[in-house]
């Protein structure tokens, strides 16, 4: 890497000096646990008005994928603080996947705003791993800004097409990395190393496309945009949907 990138991320690394101690001593981890779900319902308000209208659009086909009983049972992985539930058809019945349990309190928020949707139950698990799900028993699994967090990317699209059902479909709406000979990328690479304990995992620079287009699915419709908000590290977005 350039030496100039890596004199800017240690600046940063010196600003974020005590975030940084205290991940070192392993203190850090459970602290952002318990503040991120409370810093996240902040941002979902400004985020779910900013790209009302991609979620909208996003989402507007979710009725195609209905299974032959009528019925649309859908899986959030990483479902956070339910920042989708506004947008998910009248009686789609919501399974809710987050490692973090904290996120429970602020679900049940957004759930008692929601009553067109009918909630199974919240999975505390990672998505890589959720065995309490059935094989091919969803027909559809939605991730929104969640794979940026994730380790093992490769392993949690396989799980999603373990439990989708033949035919079914994986929602994303995913903030990426910027275009490497953009601004917006150099800043990305200063801040990551910095910012990778601010968001519990999030990496800026990740080129989520790569795995989509590289998993098992029949058919993977993919556009790349910028989110509308003025200047940021998050603007660059992967949105659509993969069929099994
Ligand atoms: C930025 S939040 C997004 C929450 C929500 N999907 C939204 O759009 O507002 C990232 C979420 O991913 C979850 N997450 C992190 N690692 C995960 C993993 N390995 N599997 C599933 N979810 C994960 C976090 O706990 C958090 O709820």
């Amino acid at each position: 890497m350039a030496l100039h990138i890596v004199f800017l991320q240690l600046c940063v690394g010196i600003l974020a000096l005590p975030i940084h101690i205290l991940a070192f001593l392993g203190l850090w981890h459970p602290v952002i646990k318990k503040i991120l779900p409370y810093l996240l319902e902040k941002a979902t308000r400004f985020y779910n008005k900013r790209m009302r209208e991609h979620k909208i659009g996003l989402f507007s086909n979710l009725g195609d994928f209905k299974g032959s009983a009528g019925e649309l049972a859908l899986l959030e992985i990483g479902c956070g603080t339910g920042a989708n539930f506004q947008f998910y058809p009248r009686g789609c019945k919501v399974t809710c996947v987050d490692p973090n349990p904290n996120f429970k309190k602020y679900l049940s928020k957004s759930l008692a705003e929601s009553d067109h949707v009918e909630f199974q139950s919240f999975l505390v698990a990672s998505g890589d791993n959720m065995s309490q799900v059935d094989d091919a028993s969803v027909d559809v699994a939605v991730c929104t800004l969640v794979l940026c967090s994730v380790h093992n990317v490769e392993g949690l699209l396989t799980e999603v097409l373990r439990v989708l059902r033949p035919g079914g479909a994986f929602y994303f709406l995913e903030h990426v990395a910027a275009n490497a000979s953009s601004w917006t990328y150099f800043v990305q690479k200063i801040l990551d190393p910095t910012w990778k304990y601010i968001g519990d995992g999030c990496r800026l620079t990740k080129e989520t496309w790569k795995y989509l287009e590289n998993a098992k699915f029949s058919e993977v419709k993919l556009r790349h945009i910028q989110a509308p908000y003025k200047w940021s590290p998050v603007r660059p977005h992967v949105i659509g949907f993969a069929v099994k």
